[in-house]
C-alpha cells in the first residue's frame, strides 16, 4: 500500500473505490495518512490524540470497525470506531475518518461511514455517535449531511504544568532529583 500525496488528482470516473477490512500491512500507511490529516495547527487536540496506538489498539480490540478505502494500490481513506454497550442501548462510535485530500470529495467517506455503520446496525447499534472539533468545517459539514445532528458543545481545557504556582515546583524538584541521582551513581572504573 502506497502513499497517494503525489498522486495527480484522479477523474472521478477514473477510479474504483474499494472499501475493505484494515489488513495488517495496513497499520503505519493508515497511521502516516493520519498524521497528515490531523496537523497541530488546524486541530491540536485531535492532533495530541493520534498516535500509532490509535490504529494497533483499535485493529487489536475491534478489527471488525477497522476500515479502509483503497484505490488501486492506493490508501485513499479509513475509518476507526467500536460500538460501546450501555444498559439495554448499544451505540457506535466513529473514532477516526480520514480521506487522502487527493481523494476527497469524491463521495469516499460517505462510502466508509455506511460501510462502518451497517457493521455497527448488524452488532445491535440503534444510535450514533462522533465528535470532531467544532472549527473543523468539512467533518461538521460532511456528518451534518450525513444525518448527524442533535450537536453538544463540549470543552477541553489545558494547563501548562510548568507554568503552575504548586505543580511547577513539583516538576522542579522532580527533576532536581533526578540530577542527584545521576550524579550520586557509582562512576565504572576505566
Ligand atoms: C471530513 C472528511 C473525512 C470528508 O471526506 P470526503 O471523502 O471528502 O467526504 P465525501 O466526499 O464523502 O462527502 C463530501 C461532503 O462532505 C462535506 N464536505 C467535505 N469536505 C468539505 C469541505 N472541505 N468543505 C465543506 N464541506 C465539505 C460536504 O457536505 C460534501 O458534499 P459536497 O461535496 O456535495 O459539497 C475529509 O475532509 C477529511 O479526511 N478531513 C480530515 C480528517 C478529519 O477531519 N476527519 C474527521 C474527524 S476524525
Amino acid at each position: 500500500m502506497t502513499s497517494d500525496s503525489d498522486l495527480p488528482a484522479p477523474n472521478l470516473e477514473d477510479f474504483d473505490v474499494e472499501i475493505r477490512d484494515m489488513g495488517i500491512d495496513d497499520l503505519a500507511p493508515v497511521y502516516h495518512l493520519g498524521e497528515s490529516l490531523f496537523t497541530s495547527d488546524l486541530y491540536p487536540y485531535i492532533y495530541r490524540t493520534w498516535d500509532e496506538w490509535e490504529v494497533i489498539g483499535q485493529f487489536n480490540t475491534d478489527p471488525e470497525y477497522c476500515l479502509v478505502a483503497t484505490v488501486g494500490d492506493h490508501l485513499a481513506g479509513f475509518t476507526l470506531g467500536t460500538i460501546i454497550s450501555k444498559a439495554s442501548w448499544v451505540y457506535g462510535y466513529i473514532l477516526w475518518l480520514g480521506v487522502s485530500p487527493q481523494f476527497q470529495r469524491r463521495g469516499i467517506a460517505d462510502q466508509l461511514v455506511d460501510r462502518i455503520v451497517e457493521r455497527m446496525i448488524d452488532e445491535g447499534a440503534r444510535f450514533m455517535m462522533v465528535d470532531t472539533d467544532p472549527a473543523n468545517i468539512p467533518a461538521v459539514k460532511f456528518f451534518t449531511r450525513k444525518g448527524f445532528g442533535n450537536v453538544r458543545k463540549h470543552i477541553f481545557l489545558s494547563m501548562n504544568l510548568n507554568k503552575h504556582e504548586y505543580y511547577g515546583k513539583l516538576i522542579a524538584y522532580e527533576r532536581s532529583k533526578a540530577d542527584r541521582q545521576r550524579n550520586s551513581r557509582p562512576r565504572r572504573r576505566t
